[in-house]
């Protein structure tokens, strides 16, 4: 089958999700096309029989371009099937409250861009220190801190559990009508 994979990404590690999604769909003998949504540009997502897009939670927001790209081709994205990868470090603990929030940054991004994915799936994210400004920095080491989190404040920290999304994804493809 023709997979889109699109992706908006801040640090890096949804990018490097969707790398790794486009690996696993192109070994199983799908034709996948991997799109940055900041890049812009015309796709016709006509052409794909299904559809991956995923996003990062900063600040309880997705990327405006993740939003952008879904309001552009809604019309599109509503006929094929969906996966949507929302990707957080809320993800990677078990705090109800964070699970809730989670749950309402999906509901808040459906709304705003009148797309239901057929299928959502909570990933875990990462620490990015390598990449971080100063505030983020110092924002990220204190999020760390009140989660009682270890970490090295110079290198990264990734919680992305790869069996698992490698378990949804397969899953999801056997779901697929051809
Ligand atoms: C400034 C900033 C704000 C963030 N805000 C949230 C948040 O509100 N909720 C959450 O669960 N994770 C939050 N995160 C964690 C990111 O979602 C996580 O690091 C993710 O891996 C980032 O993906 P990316 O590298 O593709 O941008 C935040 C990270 C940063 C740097």
């Amino acid at each position: 089958m023709k997979i889109l994979i699109a992706y908006g990404t801040t640090d890096g590690q949804t990018r490097k999700i969707a790398r790794f999604c486009a690996d696993r769909l192109t070994d199983s003998g799908h034709a996948v096309e991997l799109l940055n949504v900041s890049d812009g540009g015309d796709i016709d997502i006509e052409r794909f029989d299904a559809a991956i897009l995923a996003g990062s939670i900063h600040l309880g927001e997705y990327q405006k371009s993740l939003e952008a790209f879904v309001t552009t081709n809604l019309p599109k994205l509503t006929q094929c099937d969906t996966l949507f990868l929302s990707v957080s470090l809320s993800a990677a603990g078990d705090d109800a409250d964070d699970w809730a929030g989670l749950k309402k940054y999906v509901d808040d991004f459906s709304r705003t861009t009148g797309w239901a994915p057929s299928r959502v799936e909570q990933i875990a994210g990462a620490f990015r220190f390598t990449t971080y400004d100063f505030f983020r920095h110092w924002a990220m080491r204190w999020i760390a801190m009140s989660k009682k989190e270890t970490i090295d404040p110079h290198s990264d920290k990734e919680y992305t559990d790869w069996v698992r999304l490698a378990a949804i994804l397969d899953d999801w493809c056997n779901g697929l009508t051809p």
